[in-house]
């Protein structure tokens, strides 16, 4: 089903046109498109894909210092990896502006946007749908983005899934900042 459909389609453009800047409303179009058209094989409501898609980067150009001051005000306890690097905070203020602000009670999308940077053990398939939609999107560049891609056709979601939590953990790697969260569900998804 294409996403214009989705109900609130139209509203949530118009949204992430106002917040953020041209490319990265393409990246979250993308991401709403590439997770639609996987949500059957996840088993995840297709709408609730293409919201969280739609949404997930909402908060995306707040800065740091921002997104601190709101996550202490929605009475989120940034982690000791948020602290030392804010925009890793992007997600979970999304997602309480999704829940306050626009009405959307789904729990799993709040979780899937609260989680879509690094991931958590017992994540849901929703969640698992848009953290790999959101690192292989037909438009992104890094050549991992396509092999994940292909992983998907030729040997599933999980397979994919398992392949873009290890690579995100060698990108983060080289970064100075490591949220645990990352390192934990990837050995939740090789156990399960
Ligand atoms: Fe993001
Ligand atoms: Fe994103």
């Amino acid at each position: 089903m294409p996403i214009a459909k989705m109900p609130r389609y139209k509203e949530f453009h118009h949204l992430i046109r106002d917040r953020l800047p041209e490319e990265k409303v393409s990246h979250c179009i993308f991401v709403a498109e590439y997770a639609a058209s996987l949500s059957d094989a996840a088993g995840v409501d297709h709408d609730d894909a293409v919201t969280a898609g739609m949404l997930h980067d909402l908060c995306r150009t707040v800065p740091g210092d921002d997104l601190l001051k709101q996550a202490r005000h929605y009475g989120l306890n940034p982690s000791e990896a948020a602290l030392e690097a804010p925009l890793l905070l992007h997600g979970p203020v999304a997602a309480e502006e999704c829940r306050r602000d626009l009405d959307i009670n789904s729990t799993s999308v709040y979780e899937a946007i609260y989680w879509h940077t690094t991931g958590r053990p017992d994540l849901d398939r929703l969640g698992q749908l848009l953290f790999l939609a959101d690192f292989s999107e037909p438009t992104r560049r890094f050549p991992e983005a396509a092999q994940a891609r292909a992983l998907v056709r030729n040997k599933g979601f999980d397979a994919a899934l398992l392949f873009v939590a290890e690579k995100k953990l060698v990108f983060q790697k080289s970064k100075a900042v490591l949220d645990p969260n990352l390192q934990a569900f990837l050995w939740w998804l090789q156990k399960s």
